[in-house]
């Protein structure tokens, strides 16, 4: 598996992540407005491929979306960052956000959504000066849970009542990043 930046090229493969994934979905012109105005923001997780060496399941994904796999490369989860840019956002210090991550089923558990969030933070503290990071979960999401609170340390600052499309709870979480001056 290789962590490396999103491009532009990569935006249909991970929509197609998205779709597979998570009921939040995004226009591509969301993950085209995060690519181009936080370049660096935003990773990819690939694997190498052949498609004989795809799964059944893999291979009914590839006929949905051919762009999953392109040029022998395979898209196998994503992380969308960014920096908060809404000018009406009552907290002014500069910080990021994640909007989306996930990891395709048959990969999860390997540390690959760990290794996609420890790039953004680094690069949100690093290149965008960014002071913490924050982003929205869902309730009964135990493994993304795991991962925000336990191993990342995010902590839990609020609940946000009928976050979600079907009514469910967020937990709205934070991490304070450390910036070196
Ligand atoms: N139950 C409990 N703990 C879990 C689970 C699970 N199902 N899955 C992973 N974890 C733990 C791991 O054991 C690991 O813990 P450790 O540090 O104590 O060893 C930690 O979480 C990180 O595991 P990774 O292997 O890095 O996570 P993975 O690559 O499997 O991806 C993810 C986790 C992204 C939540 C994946 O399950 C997924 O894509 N789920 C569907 C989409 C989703 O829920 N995305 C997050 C929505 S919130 C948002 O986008 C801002």
């Amino acid at each position: 598996i290789t962590i490396r930046k999103a491009t532009i090229e990569d935006i249909s493969a991970m929509q197609n992540c998205n779709l597979h994934n998570l009921p939040e979905n995004y226009q591509l012109k969301y993950y085209m407005y995060h690519l181009l105005a936080w370049p660096e923001a935003s990773f990819v997780a690939t694997t190498i491929t052949g498609e004989e060496d795809l799964t059944t399941a893999e291979a009914q994904d590839v006929k949905g979306d051919p762009s999953y796999v392109r040029k022998g490369e395979k898209v196998v989860g994503y992380v969308l960052g960014k920096m908060e840019d809404d000018p009406d956002a009552e907290d002014k210090t500069p910080h990021g956000h994640i909007t989306s991550l996930s990891v395709m089923r048959t990969y999860r558990k390997q540390g690959i959504a760990e290794k996609l969030m420890r790039q953004c933070l680094f690069v949100l503290t690093e290149t965008f000066k960014s002071q913490y990071v924050s982003l929205h979960v869902r309730e009964s999401n135990r493994a993304a849970l795991h991962l925000y609170r336990d191993t990342l340390k995010f902590e839990v600052l609020s609940v946000e009542k009928s976050y979600y499309a079907d009514g469910e709870d967020a937990y709205s979480m934070k991490k304070i990043l450390k910036v070196e001056e």
